[in-house]
């Protein structure tokens, strides 16, 4: 999708309705790789329609996998079905795939690919390719695949092998797409993989290898698989995702006389930081799990404004509230405090996120201080709106347009179009739930 286009966000007086979010991005991309690789069909029920998620599914097909979309409906997802090809049964592709703007795709699946003994090159957007991909050479190698990268950036060339061991491996960062590029490896290597993380991280790959069948030991934040187990296709529902959810959480805790509903929502644990967050910063919200679907506890988030307060996010929280920092930083220009340390990831995300929050915040008159591993942000005073640039990153297209909302003058977001890598509804949702 383009993102080249601009959009005018109106200031508003507050929020309330009820919304339903996009398919979960990170279970989206974890579904389409297993069940590329089960024995038989599955069927995926609420697959997201952001870009990325698609980038997922165009490299699939580019390594054999039969894929249909059954339907696409703006509430309710996409409706998948993709026949497996069985762990190992992957097919050479006859072209660079191309994963977008998706890091999530290139690390996770060159974790499958370097269990393939044939050549994959990868490549992406001007974004995916300054983001650092050493993070799974090393693992990988490790494993007795081989790699050919930019100074370990993308354009990727995995050389796979049949031959994979599993190995014992303690990554430096606490990353989810790490874990599970080597897990996913794992599946495929002799004997145990065993990853120990410094921190948590979500667990969607830990409950989706289970899901599909396969065991996985877990023990603190030790993850082990065993190689050579299969997986079993299935019918499988995905459900709202809670980082797209976080634009309606922060918009109803910070403008008055907010009332906002979040239906079909992803509960999991490790992904609900924004929830104890916001909850510090003073909103008042009320959760109810009513189901879980492969795994993971689907239910409601009702949020409602309650004056704001200043609060602190540490490193060790980071990750579970790592793609929502954007837009809580946000949230504290419409009046709290936010102070965040330990997140110099963000500097390696789509763009470099500390830097061009600070900007896009300073250029709608917010105060900020950026610093080498997090930022502060003071709402001391409205935001008065301007021009914003998002970078061509879509949680800061979407961030800044939250931010909008409380200024004193329209804000104008360009690169806005980016929000599609993972919400192509926002801007409607947006204005369906100005009250
Ligand atoms: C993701 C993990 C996080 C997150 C990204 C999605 C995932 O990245 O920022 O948006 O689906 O595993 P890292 O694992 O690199 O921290």
């Amino acid at each position: 999708m383009s993102s080249s286009f601009a959009v005018t966000v109106q200031p508003a007086a507050r929020m309330s309705g009820r919304v339903r979010p996009p398919g979960d991005k990170s279970i989206s991309h974890r579904y389409a790789m297993l069940a590329a690789i089960a024995d038989g069909p599955s069927v995926i029920y609420g697959y997201s329609t952001g870009g990325d998620c698609a980038s997922t599914l165009g490299c699939l097909r580019g390594l054999g996998v039969p894929i249909d979309q059954i339907s696409r409906d703006p509430r309710t997802g996409i409706h998948l079905e993709i026949l497996g090809l069985q762990v190992g049964g992957l097919h050479r592709p006859s072209a660079t795939l191309d994963a977008g703007n998706s890091g999530s795709t290139i690390r996770m699946l060159s974790g499958i690919l370097a269990a393939h003994p044939f050549r994959t090159t990868m490549t992406g957007d001007a974004s995916l390719r300054k983001r650092p991909m050493r993070r799974i050479i090393v693992p990988l190698e490790r494993m007795g695949a081989r790699f050919i990268s930019d100074d370990g950036r993308p354009p990727l060339t995995v050389m796979g092998t049949d031959d994979l061991k599993g190995i014992d491996f303690q990554p430096d960062v606490a990353s989810a797409q790490v874990k599970s590029a080597v897990l996913f490896a794992g599946l495929h290597a002799d004997g145990m993989t065993r990853v120990v993380e410094p921190m948590c991280t979500r667990d969607h790959t830990e409950r989706a290898l289970e899901a599909f069948g396969a065991q996985v030991g877990r023990a603190g934040t030790s993850v082990a698989i065993r190689g050579g187990q299969r997986l079993i296709g299935g019918t499988f529902h995905i459900p709202g995702d809670i980082s797209a959810a976080a634009f309606w959480i922060v918009a109803a805790a910070a403008l008055p006389g907010s009332d906002v509903t979040i239906e079909h929502v992803g509960l999991n644990p490790t992904r609900t930081g924004i929830l104890d967050v916001v909850r510090r910063m003073g909103a008042d919200v009320k959760t109810i799990t009513e189901h879980a679907q492969a795994g993971e506890p689907i239910g409601i988030i009702r949020v409602r404004h309650t004056d704001l307060q200043a609060a602190t996010i540490a490193p060790e929280e980071v990750p579970g509230v790592i793609d929502e920092l954007p837009v809580l930083a946000a949230l504290a220009t419409h009046g709290g405090e936010l102070s965040v340390t330990g997140a110099q990831e963000l500097r390696v995300k789509e763009s470099d996120r500390i830097s061009a929050l600070a900007d896009g915040l300073r250029s709608m008159g917010g105060e900020i201080d950026e610093q080498a591993d997090g930022f502060h942000v003071r709402g001391r005073s409205r935001l008065r709106g301007g021009d914003v640039d998002a970078k061509n990153d879509h949680r800061l297209a979407m961030a800044f347009a939250i931010a909008a909302l409380g200024a004193t003058g329209p804000t104008v977001i360009h690169d806005a179009g980016s929000a599609g890598v993972s919400y192509p509804e926002f801007f409607t949702v947006l204005e369906s739930l100005r009250a």
